[in-house]
């Protein structure tokens, strides 16, 4: 079996490599000439656990290629798959922009040999799948090919484990020849029982969707839920702990915290919103979910502003954490791009530290000002507060007494729950985290009046 995968981006790169890992011949393309000398080179453009040694292992052992030129790769593939950026269009309103999808379908349709399946693993809105078809067909009438649909449920930083060891496959597929050799592409997964779903095209580009926004309303309704706890002292942790048990509701994105980011959450719950509004079905559940998680961002940084004294004019902050998330270096729609800058709007200057993500938050304007610091420690230097943006595990268990001795004033806001509330408190801090009570600080032994 041979595969094409056409876009080394994050889906293109990780399903690459791991298709090789499952034996097959792969072909990774990309226009970016850079890049791909950089692949060439053992140079992974993206920061993600694993695939350095998974990369390198497979181009080892002759299974994975990489080069800016994809005709010979689609006319010898069995499955080309298209893994190229969907962004939201730059018009706004929230639609994909599918430009490089439909340039990379086009050029596809110029060198398809024998019977071929193309295959959308980018997100794409409904009904892409039938364009592409057509794509090919008016561009190569003669052409032998399918069009299936197999939307991927990578995450960041986790993305080898997921695509390894899925909770599913979803594919849409409308002939038994491509279904075929998707069922084939797939086979070392029927080990572990994966369920491989066969659906529709529409219905397998719907799912990828669905699933996304459901996901960022699961996480966007326990943000509000945080907040009913912090005004009535409820517990939103043990909250989420008595939901999650059940199984109907699961524990899984239950976690408080500062808004979700990143390349997909965003985009695709604004896409969703774009496509029910043309399909005249409204989303009027994610539309509010994208209002909710925006205000959130400017929320967080009130709640900075408050647990500094309600003003961090002339004050420093100190940001751990400036990616979306931890395990990854991608420092799309982060929270950290909203919430450093509201500081610094108040007066506040940031010193800043994330652990993968310098090199990229460098290059965001919206940091801009952000004095980048060497590590945790040294954005404490002289610091009014400390803020935890993002939950690397190196923060989870830092030295608080060194932090204590470091700052101006001991304040520590911790946006992702990862302290225990009484130890930070014990510690001498000023503790404030996202829907849980309080901590009091610790009961000074009465003294004991003698009875005289
Ligand atoms: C997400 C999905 O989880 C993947 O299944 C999907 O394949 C991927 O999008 C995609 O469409 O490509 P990813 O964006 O890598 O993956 O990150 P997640 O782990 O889902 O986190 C997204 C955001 O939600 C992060 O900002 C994270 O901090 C936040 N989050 C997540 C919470 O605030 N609370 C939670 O309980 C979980």
């Amino acid at each position: 079996m041979r595969i094409a995968m056409i876009g080394t981006g994050y889906v293109g790169l990780v399903s690459g490599a791991c298709f090789s890992e499952f034996g097959y011949h792969v072909t990774c393309v990309d226009k970016d000439e850079r890049k791909i000398a950089a692949l060439l080179a053992g140079k992974m453009p993206i920061y993600e656990p694993g695939l350095e040694d998974l990369v390198a292992n497979n181009v080892r052992g002759g299974r994975l290629e990489f080069t800016t030129d994809l005709a010979g790769p689609v006319s010898g593939a069995d499955a080309v798959f298209i893994a190229v950026g969907t962004p939201t269009d730059r018009r706004g309103e929230g639609y994909a922009d599918l430009t490089y999808v439909f340039a990379a379908a086009e050029e596809v349709a110029q060198h398809l040999r024998d019977y071929t399946v193309v295959v959308t693993k980018s997100t794409v809105p409904v009904g892409t799948g039938r364009k592409v078809h057509k794509i090919i067909s008016e561009k190569a009438p003669r052409a032998d090919f399918d069009v299936a649909s197999n939307p991927e449920f990578l995450r960041e930083g986790a993305a080898i484990n997921d695509f390894m060891r899925p909770d599913r496959v979803v594919v849409g597929a409308e002939t038994d020849r491509a279904r075929a050799v998707l069922r084939d592409l797939y086979r070392p997964l029927f080990l572990n029982e994966t369920p491989i779903l066969m659906s529709g095209l529409e219905t397998a580009e719907l799912t990828k969707y669905a699933a996304n926004a459901f996901l960022a309303t699961k996480i966007t309704f326990i943000n509000e839920i945080a907040d009913l706890c912090e005004a009535t002292g409820a517990d939103v942790q043990e909250v989420a702990r008595g939901i999650g048990l059940d199984g109907r509701i699961g524990k899984k994105f239950l976690h408080a915290g500062p808004g979700y980011g990143g390349s997909c959450f965003p985009k695709d719950t604004l896409a969703l919103v774009a496509q029910g509004k043309d399909a005249n079905a409204p989303q009027r559940i994610v539309e509010t979910v994208v209002a909710v998680n925006d205000e959130r961002k400017v929320q967080m940084a009130n709640r900075i502003v408050a647990a500094c004294d309600g003003s961090v004019r002339g004050k420093t902050i100190a940001v751990l954490g400036l990616t979306f998330k931890p395990n990854t270096d991608d420092m799309r729609e982060a929270p950290s791009l909203d919430i450093v800058p509201a500081l610094q709007k108040n007066g506040a200057t940031v010193r800043a530290f994330d652990p993968e993500g310098m090199a990229e938050a460098k290059k965001h304007a919206e940091l801009a000002g952000t004095v980048f610091c060497d590590n945790a420690y040294d954005t404490m230097q002289g610091a009014d507060a400390i803020v935890i943006l993002t939950e690397w595990n190196e923060f989870r268990s830092l030295d608080l007494a060194r932090a204590k001795s470091l700052l101006r004033t001991p304040v520590l806001i911790d946006l992702r729950n990862i302290y225990r509330p009484e130890d930070v408190v014990a510690a001498g801090f000023s503790y404030t985290s996202v829907g849980r009570r309080p901590a009091s600080p610790p009961k000074r032994p009465r003294s004991v009046s003698a009875v005289g």
